[in-house]
Order: C-alpha cells, then sequence, then structure tokens
C-alpha cells in the first residue's frame, strides 16, 4: 500500500489562514500590528530568498514586516546597535537576525543580544534553557513545524519510539526534547555521527526524523515497514531539491512520509508567524 504523503504546503495554507483571522483579531482589539524585524547582513543569495519568502508570508496573515539590510562589511559593533535599537523599540515585537552571518561576526553574541521576548526564532540561550525546563516563550520554528506535521495528521507520539538523526542546535537537538517533553510523551533516541549500527538503531523508529543534511542518506533498509518518515533535509544537488531520505524506494515501506520540498519546509516558515503573534501577545498584554 502506497505510504499517506504528509503534505506540509497545504497545512501551511491552512494554519496560515486560521493565523489571519488571530492577527485581524488582535489588530482589532489592541490597535496595534504584529511586527517582524528582519535582519540581513550582506547579500548571500540563499539567505535573501529565505528572508524575501518569510516575509512575504508575514504580508499573507496580516503581520508587519520590516526588512534591515546591512552590507556584508557591516562589524559586530554596528549590528549589536541594530539588535538594541530593536529591543526598545516598543513597535517591534520580534526580531529574526537570518544566518548565517559574514565572518567577521560572531554569532553567539548577536543571539544573546537579542532580548528573549522577542526571539522569534527561539536561539537565546534562555529560550533553550526554558524549553528544556518545560516552560518556553516560543517554540523553535522547525522543531514545532515538525511537531504540528505530526498532530494535525493525527499520527500519536505518546508510548512511540522516535528515532532523531542528528544533533544540531536548530533541530535535532530541541526536537529530542521536546518530544520527550510531558504531554509528547515519546522515548526519543538522538543519533549522530558516531552512533554505532544507526540502521538497527532507525529500524526501531514508529516515527523517523532525519535532520542531517546528507542528501537520500536515510534507505529503506534502515525504515521499520509502517513507519512515519520526517525528512528535515534540504539538499540542493543536480538532481534539484532532495531530501535526507530516499523518497522512492522509503515509500514502499513507510506508513507515512514527508515529501521534500513541500514537507518540514513550508511549516517552519509558518511557525515564524506564530511565534511572531505570540511575541506581540505577550508584549502588548
Ligand atoms: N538560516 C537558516 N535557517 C535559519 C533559521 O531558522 N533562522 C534564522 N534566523 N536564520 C536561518
Amino acid at each position: 500500500m502506497p505510504p499517506t504523503i504528509l503534505d506540509g504546503k497545504q497545512l501551511a495554507k491552512t494554519i496560515r489562514k486560521e493565523l489571519a483571522v488571530e492577527v485581524a483579531d488582535f489588530v482589532k482589539n489592541k490597535n496595534c500590528t504584529p511586527t517582524l524585524a528582519a535582519v540581513l547582513v550582506g547579500s548571500d543569495p540563499a539567505s535573501e530568498v529565505y528572508v524575501r519568502n518569510k516575509r512575504r508570508d508575514c504580508e499573507k496573515v496580516g503581520i508587519q514586516s520590516n526588512l534591515h539590510e546591512l552590507p556584508a562589511e557591516t562589524t559586530q559593533e554596528e549590528l549589536l546597535a541594530l539588535i538594541d535599537q530593536l529591543n526598545q523599540d516598543a513597535d517591534v515585537h520580534g526580531i529574526l537576525v537570518q544566518l548565517p552571518l559574514p565572518s567577521q561576526i560572531s554569532t553567539e553574541p548577536v543571539l544573546e543580544a537579542i532580548s528573549p521576548a522577542k526571539d522569534v526564532d527561539a536561539f537565546h540561550p534562555e529560550n533553550v534553557g526554558r524549553l528544556v525546563q518545560g516552560r518556553p516563550l516560543f517554540h523553535p520554528c522547525t522543531p514545532q513545524g515538525v511537531v504540528e506535521l505530526l498532530r494535525r495528521n493525527a499520527i500519536p507520539t505518546s508510548g512511540q519510539n522516535v528515532v532523531i538523526i542528528g544533533r544540531s542546535d536548530i533541530v535535532g537537538k530541541p526536537l529530542s526534547i521536546m518530544l520527550a517533553q510531558k504531554g509528547a510523551d515519546a522515548t526519543v533516541t538522538l543519533c549522530h555521527s558516531r552512533t554505532s549500527d544507526l540502521p538497527a538503531v532507525a529500524r526501531q523508529a514508529d516515527i523517523l526524523i532525519v535532520a542531517i543534511g546528507r542528501a537520500n542518506f536515510v534507505t529503506a533498509d534502515m525504515v521499520k515497514p509502517g513507519a512515519t518518515v520526517i525528512d528535515v533535509g534540504i539538499n540542493r544537488t543536480e538532481a534539484g531539491l532532495v531530501g535526507d531520505v530516499d523518497f522512492e524506494a522509503v515509500s514502499e515501506v513507510a506508513g507515512a512520509i514527508t515529501p521534500v520540498p513541500g514537507g518540514v519546509g513550508p511549516l517552519t516558515r509558518v511557525m515564524l508567524l506564530v511565534n511572531t503573534l505570540a511575541a506581540a501577545r505577550r508584549l502588548e498584554s
């Protein structure tokens, strides 16, 4: 039987419709518009596309986005001064500094300079700590996109074996914490480059989540028949955009699978909107 295709593009559209209503209510009740400040340093083509898409998403749901474009030679001090100004600006609810930053700028102090209350990426150490303790202000966008994709497709996590391949700060690590938290109640295994017999571990998964950035890394022999497979990878290859999962081969065994593109990616973008509205609600309450 062919697997269920977990259509993130369609789901993102549905969630944006819901958000547009919530944003309109907020604007009416608070007489102010949720506002995201997007900071882009330099002219990395991929980053320019990401920021343009994020701003387009904002527009679709009625969130205002202000773009701050800085030249590639911007100094650490200049960027920190802009962040300070945005932290102080009562009309700004969310701040997003698009990564990667040019090499003369250290990323960590920049992310730590963003007010945790406006940190819609949830990258600030205080927000990471709050997430671990189960009292987050914001959920990081890609992990929350995965959680929402599972929830809205009625794929239960409670008591399930979840295997995550990839321990990045942005995806694998926070997602492992979120799925092990009370409420999600999964049994989580976090795999990485030193995991021994990775295929055998992956085959234990009821839900296999892959975020390592290697094209077609997960093959059919690594998947338990009927398992749900979530592909977070986006790899640019000669064959175009492909995920970390060999979609064709794994579709022969999986019970449900995300496509790339059109799986997790659209939900990541939607979660930024969710977080911006949440920031505005908190700051304007
Ligand atoms: N660059 C690649 N992914 C991200 C992200 O999620 N947030 C930011 N700020 N920059 C990125």
